[in-house]
């Protein structure tokens, strides 16, 4: 069908008609669906009717290929136009192959792993009849009070941008000629992840200089990956609703960024404008959010009951309405979905695909290369020699998949458990330890385990209903019971060895001092267990590097490497003792930094070279630096670039990340990394939000984490 052919579609269509493309419904709305679809987000009564049911133009939390195909069917005897439903799922981070949470992604710093990730999730997806994922999210985190913390690639605008084009790669690819890809959706639009408080749903206020230095880069970079669609956020920004605001959505998205794809409301939030105080009823959020420019209302009835009268009344432009009906039936085209409303579901192809050995084994990989070693005494990696005690909660735990794996399953998940026996078949494990575990019988038989060990190996964490949507915490410590069972194992003096479960970075007060080592796996996903494994006997060298700050505690936050100096540094060389920016009771830097992880080497670094002390526009600056492998066991080092503006317009951050690049290195093996700057890569919002780079003196760093300071400088000059 093409863009005539469409205008012609939409001109046959009544309003009712017309608003039934601008709802969309959970699974158990709609006929053909079997009982129990999958719902996400908060649940709420609707008075929707048939009509409305038959006129609806997108479904949510669909899944599977008879399914899917059954709801189609029916729909399209019912529709009068027999226009196809579109299937929206919530496929983050896989499908039923379930990978490491994002935020253990971003640990990866392998692009090319997490594109393939996201496109195994949409072969899987796109088989089982789905046509688009909501992801990627790429909401900036600073904050890990906030439990969706765990869905983002971290604290970086650089690292979060490279990431979220990876992930659209990988779900997109060609879609409109490959049915094995989906549509993606970037979400959550904008700056959800700075919720006052790290309190999820809360108020978000900032200026404009920092949304758009730090906060928005990624979203526009999904874009300018093409990616399909935009999700609103719940948060207001800067005292209006996300979902309603004009100036976020008409005037930057769609006029300044030339967005001109399907926005969809989040789950309920067009209504939600009526409790955020901005609208009296359902009648004025529809038309607030309109106006906005929201396409697509989620879960809630605003449009579907006041579109008509909102128009009859000469309130609302009938046309407001056709341009949204317009963008929706367009991503149908574009998916093909007139010529085949059925797409790529297929039972067989599912029965194939799904759960594959090559998914899994990217699964594993991915999950190794994002696991972080925070602290090792050398009790890493274990012996298979070694009479190994596995205890705690996630030490035969399934719920390493994380949020967001609603159609993982537990049977298909290698627990830690099962990891370790693959390289040690004696390994005693304590038995019953469960996430509130503390009770004296299960210490028992947890000392009773290490008793007979050489070495401990802890499995603690966070549930995952401790993190995700909704799941934000005040204390970022592990379960007092899981601390208490710390502290019971290490009179026994023997090495502990901890494995982090978690979804957010955690104050570590009581396990860092406790234990020999400490690795940081997040929910790892299907493979979990294994990954953990393999880095835990040194098949796999951990090579994970923070893509998010450890802070001291829950009162240091936000700690984020690419600060400002403020005009009182703690650090400057002339610091007073006390009148500076400190805190009495805290070191001002996180405990473990951006960029930061171990390995089972050691890697050394060359002084930086320049191509040029001066970089003129137009020109390239080469940067370089030769990395050697020091150690004498092989591993993966992240290699990173920093660059400090040392004079700017307006503040200008300490570091920022501009490059970074993955290296193998045998014992003894050195290499030269280069990266390659330009002028543009030195520009940045001035205080008129103009985004300019300006003349003058530039610092480089190039090493293994944000504190770098091997380093070099350069002029630019204009
Ligand atoms: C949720 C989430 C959003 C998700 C949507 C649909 O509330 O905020 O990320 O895509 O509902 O499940």
């Amino acid at each position: 069908m093409n863009e005539q052919q469409l205008q012609t579609l939409l001109e046959q269509m009544t309003l009712d008609e017309k608003a039934g493309q601008l709802i969309q419904l959970a699974t158990p709305f709609l006929k053909g669906s079997s009982d129990g679809g999958q719902i996400t987000g908060p649940m709420e009564g609707m008075g929707i009717n048939e009509k409305v049911v038959e006129n609806t133009g997108s479904v949510l939390g669909a899944s599977g290929a008879k399914e899917i195909k059954n709801i189609q069917k029916v729909h399209l005897e019912q529709n009068r136009l027999g226009i196809p439903l579109l299937f929206m799922s919530d496929i983050v981070h896989g499908y039923k192959t379930i990978f490491p949470v994002p935020l253990a992604v971003g640990c990866s710093w392998d692009l090319d792993l997490a594109e393939k990730s996201a496109e195994a999730a949409a072969v899987e997806a796109s088989v089982s009849g789905i046509h688009v994922t909501f992801a990627p999210m790429v909401d900036l985190s600073r904050d890990p009070r906030w439990g969706r913390v765990m869905e983002s690639t971290g604290e970086d605008a650089y690292l979060n941008s490279e990431f979220a084009r990876a992930f659209v790669r990988g779900f997109q690819g060609d879609f409109e000629n490959d049915n094995q890809r989906v549509a993606s959706c970037v979400k959550h639009f904008a700056a959800y992840g700075a919720a006052e408080g790290g309190r999820d749903y809360n108020t978000v206020d900032m200026s404009e200089w920092q949304l758009r230095e730090n906060y928005l880069p990624a979203y526009k970079a999904a874009l300018d990956e093409g990616c399909e669609m935009v999700m609103t956020a719940f948060n207001i920004l800067n005292g209006v609703p996300s979902t309603g605001n004009k100036d976020l959505m008409r005037e930057l998205l769609r006029k300044e960024w030339g967005f001109n794809g399907v926005l969809i409301s989040d789950w309920g939030a067009v209504k939600e404008l009526i409790p955020h105080g901005v609208a009296e009823d359902e009648k004025e959020a529809a038309r607030k959010a309109l106006e906005a420019g929201v396409d697509i209302e989620m879960m809630t009835e605003c449009y579907i009951n006041h579109v008509q009268n909102l128009v009859s009344e000469g309130i609302l432009s009938e046309s407001l309405v056709d341009e949204a009906v317009l963008r929706i039936l367009k991503l149908k085209q574009k998916l093909g979905l007139f010529d085949n409303p059925y797409r790529g579901a297929d039972e067989k192809l599912e029965s194939e695909l799904i759960l594959s050995d090559n998914h899994r084994a990217t699964a594993r990989e991915l999950a190794a290369k994002s696991a972080v070693l925070l602290k090792n005494d050398g009790a890493l990696p274990l012996k298979k020699s070694q009479k190994a005690a596995l205890i705690g909660p996630f030490a035969e735990s399934h719920d390493i998949l994380g949020p967001w794996s609603w159609l993982g399953s537990k049977e298909d998940t290698i627990t830690l458990d099962r990891g370790i026996r693959s390289y040690a078949k004696d390994v005693q494990i304590a038995e019953g330890s469960g996430i509130d575990s503390g009770s004296s019988s299960q210490i028992q038989s947890a000392l009773k385990a290490a008793h007979e060990a050489d070495v401990i190996v802890l499995a603690l964490g966070e549930s995952s209903d401790m993190s995700g949507e909704a799941g934000s915490r005040t204390d970022i410590r592990l379960p007092e019971s899981q601390l208490d069972l710390i502290q019971e194992l290490k009179h026994l003096n023997k090495p502990i060895v901890t494995v982090l479960f978690n979804g957010r970075p955690l104050d570590l007060h009581g396990v860092i001092d406790e234990s020999n080592a400490i690795l940081e796996a997040w929910y790892p996903g299907t493979e979990g267990g294994q990954a953990v494994a393999d880095l835990l006997y040194g098949t796999t060298a951990p090579s994970g590097k923070l893509a998010m700050s450890f802070p001291q505690s829950a009162g240091q936050i936000p700690v984020y490497y690419n600060h400002y100096n403020t005009g009182r540094p703690k650090n400057a060389p002339d610091a007073q003792e006390r009148y500076v920016s400190q805190y009495l009771d805290s070191p001002n830097g996180p405990l473990f930094p951006f960029g930061y992880g171990l390995s089972y080497t050691t890697y050394s670094y060359s002084d930086v070279s320049l191509s040029s002390q001066v970089l003129k526009e137009g020109e390239t600056l080469t940067i370089s630096s030769k990395v050697k492998n020091t150690g004498d066991v092989a591993g993966e080092e992240v290699v990173q670039l920093y660059v400090k503006d040392l004079s700017g317009e307006v503040v200008r951050p300490v570091k920022e990340l501009k490059r970074f690049e993955r290296v193998y290195l045998k014992p003894g093996q050195e290499k030269e990394i280069s990266f390659t700057i330009d002028e543009s890569d030195l520009r940045y919002y001035h205080s008129n939000l103009e985004y300019l780079s300006d003349a003058g003196d530039f610092k480089v760093f190039i090493g293994c984490d944000s504190k770098a300071n091997n380093s070099a400088s350069f002029k630019l000059v204009k």
